[in-house]
């Protein structure tokens, strides 16, 4: 369901609206099942752990991962980024990341720091966003136990050459952890030919799913330490976490509406075909930087081959502040997006817009041509009326 006052361009930040069948099925969990899964033998907590199971199922066969109980349910990106940072780090360790990375990934790598505890390097890619791995493996030290990556930058949407960081950590015994919060849904992934050990993904953003749900893939044999502990409805007697996976990782009640929503979310992304997502969404984003050129002063970040990015557009309009550039967007025009810095730092610094951030357009599956028009109409008009 759309509302047809204002136009939606921030889905990198959330998607919106989500499929039907979405809405659907976690209000149907809240309102009928109302039971929560595997702790209880009577039908409708049984019902409820069918629930987990098929999300689960469904998410694993979906990302490529070789077995469902890799795939352990968070509450989001961030969730999933600071169980696996804080699951394996320990003190003395180093951990390379690069400048694009989230303050999902800053912050708990900062906290870490805090003391003396790790040391990190940060490898910086060129101002389009794209990382050569040979910065990569020239930061590797004897003590490098992990490197981290995001799959696509959030703010200019650039792709990262996973696959080669994920060789390069398998041939020095590095942990290597993926961020796939901007890709998953939106790019075609297979963990098990990129092969990290480690994967954040978030339910919200290109999965179409509810928020509230994150996903961690955890490369079996990998051993991380769980960072919440609790109840998990199996070997209740024992005082210890169970070590069997998913439980291991999964204390707490999970969170059903929302992993119906997400299961529905993947079903309506394989039935689409992520190809044709994909291709949707290359249609727009070249559209909207192909006009945003055209614009007086106006500068479009980040590479014109849209074939390595996803549909993430980063700009600022000369003499002007990106956060009243988005206000008038939205109380002018009815244009919803995100100004500011993105929660990336360091990815701001690299492109050279820090501190003061740019104006970011994310279209997504739903959006239309007609949108896209009408959005570079309107910043042609603001754009005018500012000279
Ligand atoms: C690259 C990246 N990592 C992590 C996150 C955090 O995701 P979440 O809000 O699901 O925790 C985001 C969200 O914007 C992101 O873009």
């Amino acid at each position: 369901m759309k509302d047809n006052r204002s136009i939606y361009f921030d889905n990198a930040a959330t998607s919106w609206p989500k499929p039907e069948e979405v809405y659907e099925a976690a209000g149907k969990v809240l309102r009928y099942s109302g039971s929560n899964p595997g702790r209880s033998a009577h039908t409708r907590s049984i019902q409820a752990e069918r629930i987990v199971f098929e999300a689960r199922e469904r998410a694993a066969s979906f990302l490529g991962a070789e077995f469902p109980e890799e795939i352990i349910f968070t509450l989001n990106a961030t969730d999933s980024l600071n169980m696996a940072i804080k699951g394996v780090l320990e003190q003395g360790d180093h951990v390379i990341y690069t400048s694009m990375e989230h303050n999902s990934v800053l912050r708990p790598l900062g906290s870490q720091k805090e003391g003396g505890g790790i040391t990190t390097t940060m490898v910086s890619p060129d101002a389009d966003g794209f990382l050569e791995v040979e910065k990569v493996a020239e930061a590797i030290k004897p003590e490098t136990k992990m490197i981290i990556c995001t799959h696509a930058s959030n703010i200019i949407g650039s792709i990262m050459p996973a696959a080669a960081i994920a060789n390069l950590a398998k041939e020095k015994d590095i942990v290597f952890l993926l961020d796939a919060a901007q890709t998953a849904g939106s790019l075609p992934l297979n963990l098990q030919k990129i092969r990290p050990h480690l994967a954040a993904f978030t339910g919200h953003k290109s999965l179409l799913g509810p928020p509230g749900v994150g996903l961690l893939y955890v490369c079996k044999g990998l051993h991380i330490k769980p960072w919440r502990e609790g109840g998990t409805g199996s070997s209740s007697e024992e005082e210890r976490q169970p070590q069997l996976m998913p439980d291991y990782l999964e204390a707490g009640t999970m969170n059903t509406p929302g992993l119906a929503g997400l299961n529905e979310g993947i079903k309506f992304i394989q039935e689409q075909g992520v190809s044709t997502i994909r291709q949707h969404d290359l249609y727009l984003l070249n559209m909207l930087r192909e006009g945003l050129k055209k614009i007086e002063g106006t500068t479009v970040y980040g590479s014109d081959d849209t074939s390595s990015s996803v549909a993430v557009v980063s700009f600022t309009v000369e003499g002007m502040d990106s956060g009243e550039l988005g206000y008038i967007l939205e109380e002018v025009y009815g244009i919803l997006c995100r100004t500011g810095l993105h929660c990336a730092p360091q990815a701001h610094r690299t492109i050279g817009t820090f501190p003061q951030g740019t104006v970011r357009f994310s279209p997504g599956y739903f959006n239309t041509e007609e949108e896209v028009e009408y959005v570079l109409e309107s910043l042609r008009k603001i754009t005018v009326s500012f000279k």
